[in-house]
């Protein structure tokens, strides 16, 4: 379980967390919603370790989070591939900072580039691939590592609409295939409808509702009525001051 308690950020004087508290159930996924400037990115590296909160804690599976965790896997919004290394060697790096023998290295980067559908790009550098094939790299990158607790931030967000759903679609059965809990930073109502099992909708430094979305998960549930009641009701809680 993932426990966020009475958590507080200030940068300077600005208060951008402002007692946040909420739970994660092992293994799930949870969406964070919320407008522009509301503290989302904040409230995700606090979760990575990156940044130091003034006061409260986060327990990750009961321990209490001191810096960095190495199960932990970030995908920031501009991807952070490394422009002078090709896909191979970009999905390779954490497994090589951890210093892996080669041979483990040479099976889990193959592996993951073939869950991703990426194999025919391995010898590709990040400047020759469009924006969709970057995130299916930096994706890649951050499975090969195996994480027990995964942070997305804005992963979509400069997709067009239907790479945008691909990938969605490829998340939702990687989070099936990989058990681990999955924490997505969005802005956009569908997406945390369907990418969240739990939806925190936050308002400027704080939390404003936390729902548990029954139809995550369902079968072709884009199609269904029910998706688009959640988000209705999503966008409600949204508007709420
Ligand atoms: N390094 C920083 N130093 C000072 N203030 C910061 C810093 N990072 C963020 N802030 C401020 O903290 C608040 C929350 O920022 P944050 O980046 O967490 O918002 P966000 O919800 O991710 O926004 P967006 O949807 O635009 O990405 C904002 O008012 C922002 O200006
Ligand atoms: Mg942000």
């Amino acid at each position: 379980m993932i426990e966020v308690k009475n958590l507080n950020v200030f940068y300077g004087r600005e208060h951008a967390l402002s007692n946040i508290n909420f739970s994660i159930d092992t293994n799930t996924t949870c969406a964070v919603i919320g407008p522009s400037g509301c503290g989302k990115t904040t409230l995700l590296y606090a979760m990575a370790g990156l940044i130091t909160p003034r006061s409260g804690e986060i327990r990750i599976h009961g321990q209490r989070l001191r810096g960095i965790r190495k199960d932990t896997g970030i995908i920031l919004q501009d991807y952070g591939l490394m422009p002078w290394k090709t896909v191979w060697h970009n999905v390779a790096l954490g497994l090589v900072i951890r210093k892996l023998p080669r041979d483990a290295i040479h099976g889990r980067v193959t592996a993951v580039l073939k869950e991703l559908g990426i194999q025919q790009l391995k010898d590709k550098y990040p400047v020759q691939l469009s924006g969709g094939q970057k995130q299916r790299v930096a994706i890649a990158r951050t499975l090969a590592v195996r994480p027990d607790l995964l942070l997305m931030d804005e992963p979509f967000s400069t997709l067009d609409a239907l790479t945008k759903e691909h990938i969605q679609n490829l998340i939702l059965t990687i989070h099936r295939h990989n058990p681990m809990t999955l924490v997505l930073v969005t802005h956009n109502i569908q997406e945390a409808v369907f990418l969240g099992r739990r939806i925190i909708v936050m308002g400027k430094a704080s939390i404003k509702h936390i729902l548990d979305n029954p139809t995550f998960g369902r079968e072709n549930v884009r199609d269904k009525p029910e998706f688009y009641d959640m988000c209705l009701k999503v966008r409600k809680y949204m508007g709420r001051v």
